[in-house]
């Protein structure tokens, strides 16, 4: 039996109609195999601001701290005309959250379901044997001047003496590098032991240096084969032949971009789950946040349309690298699978032949599912 103290945050849009259902999967997991589950529901975002002041409360923060992960939903953003640059900001609960628990490794997960081959933009016959994990860096690089000013990181539009000029600032400490290309050589080792580090070391420092140490770090895991990918042959290999990859570590511009493409693989921004991970250890593994990888989809809020299987699936990943409960953490990702081949499909993913279903039945039947293979 584990006990583990789990803060749920389901923020806005869809965010508490997918995170509901991966919750009651959660406590499925728990009843299922007699675990025992603490669970804070709390305010962020959008909802938090209405209701509190702010994106996210310290006493929210307290809590998280205290948890043994969090699982978020989705926040959205103002609604146009309400950001006038002045008072708080939905997205900066995410922001402070990775900040401030040193979120540093994001893991996105990337395995294509059989059953949704014909729902994905590539060819079943090139989708075959695809199953990806992406280890993003997620803690430095390009986007992070813009977050606030870094000395050192300029990241601004400025005056210069012939006309206007841009600066961002591509800056990793050898540092950042290592511990984010630590973690993916790790996690190689519980796969099929096969790591591409992505880089542009043909035209950025950056990327030199990233590779000096994949060499370093390599040279410690001698069971793992890897391989140095630009970025730009990465992007043409992922959608040709998906199936030559297990782990890929890359910086955080590079992640965002090749796991957005990645995730069309598998049909739907939907079915995608992600984990945030730093270096506090948990009794079972690693303090995280788990999140689906899509946003608030205002579009389709509040109609029990959306798809919760991203929502689900990073409940497994919770449960796998939070809790260290990897038999449970398979059977949720059975469970999910079952279903799908049973032909069950939220609308984003409707095709001729298929059960559409609502977020709310789909949730139910993955539930059903987990009870019943135990
Ligand atoms: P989005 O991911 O919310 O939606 C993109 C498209 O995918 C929409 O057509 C939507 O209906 C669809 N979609 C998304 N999730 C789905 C699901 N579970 N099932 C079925 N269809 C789904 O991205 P968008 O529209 O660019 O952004 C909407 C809001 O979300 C913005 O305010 C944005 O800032 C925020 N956002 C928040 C994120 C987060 O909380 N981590 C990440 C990305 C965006
Ligand atoms: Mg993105």
């Amino acid at each position: 039996m584990s006990a583990a103290t789990i803060t749920v945050l389901p923020g806005d849009g869809v965010g508490p109609e997918v995170t509901a259902q991966a919750l009651a999967v959660l406590r499925a997991v728990e009843e299922t195999y007699g675990h025992r589950f603490t669970v804070h529901k709390r305010r962020v975002g959008l909802d938090a601001i209405a209701a509190e002041g702010v994106a996210i409360s310290d006493s929210t923060f307290e809590i998280c701290g205290q948890s043994d992960a969090i699982l978020f939903g989705a926040i959205g953003s103002l609604p146009p005309g309400a950001d006038r640059g002045v008072g708080p900001r939905p997205e900066e609960a995410l922001f402070r959250l990775r900040k401030e628990f040193g979120f540093f490794a994001n893991l996105r997960p990337v395995r294509p379901f059989e059953a949704l081959y014909g729902a994905s933009s590539l060819k079943p016959e090139h989708l075959k044997g695809a199953d990806l994990l992406f280890v993003r860096e997620l803690s430095a690089g390009l986007y992070y001047g813009r977050l606030e000013s870094v000395p050192g990181k300029p990241s601004e539009i400025r005056r210069a003496p012939h006309g206007t000029e841009a600066v961002d600032t591509l800056l990793y400490t050898e540092e950042e590098i290592e511990r984010v290309v630590r973690a993916a050589f790790e996690i190689a080792l519980l796969r099929e032991r096969k790591v591409t580090s992505v880089d542009k070391a043909n035209v950025l420092s950056s990327s030199v240096l990233w590779r000096e140490v994949v060499e370093r770090v390599a040279a410690e895991h001698p069971t793992v084969t890897y391989e140095h990918m630009l970025v730009d042959a990465c992007a043409m290999r992922l959608i040709r032949t998906p199936s030559e990859f297990d782990v890929v570590v890359t910086e955080n511009l590079f992640g965002d971009i090749l796991t957005d493409e990645a995730s069309m693989l598998t049909g739907s921004i939907g079915m995608l789950p992600s984990a945030s991970l730093g270096t506090r250890r948990t009794a079972g593994g690693t303090f995280g946040l788990y999140e689906p990888i899509h946003g608030s989809a205002p579009d389709i809020a509040g109609r029990d349309r959306a798809n919760p299987v991203g929502a689900v699936l990073s409940g497994a990943l919770l449960l796998r690298h939070s809790l260290g409960l990897t038999r449970e953490a398979a059977a949720v990702e059975e469970a999910v699978e079952a279903v799908i081949g049973e032909g069950l499909r939220t609308p984003d993913l409707a095709e001729p032949g298929s059960t559409v279903v609502g977020t709310r039945e789909m949730g139910r039947r993955i539930t059903d599912r987990v009870r019943s293979a135990s």
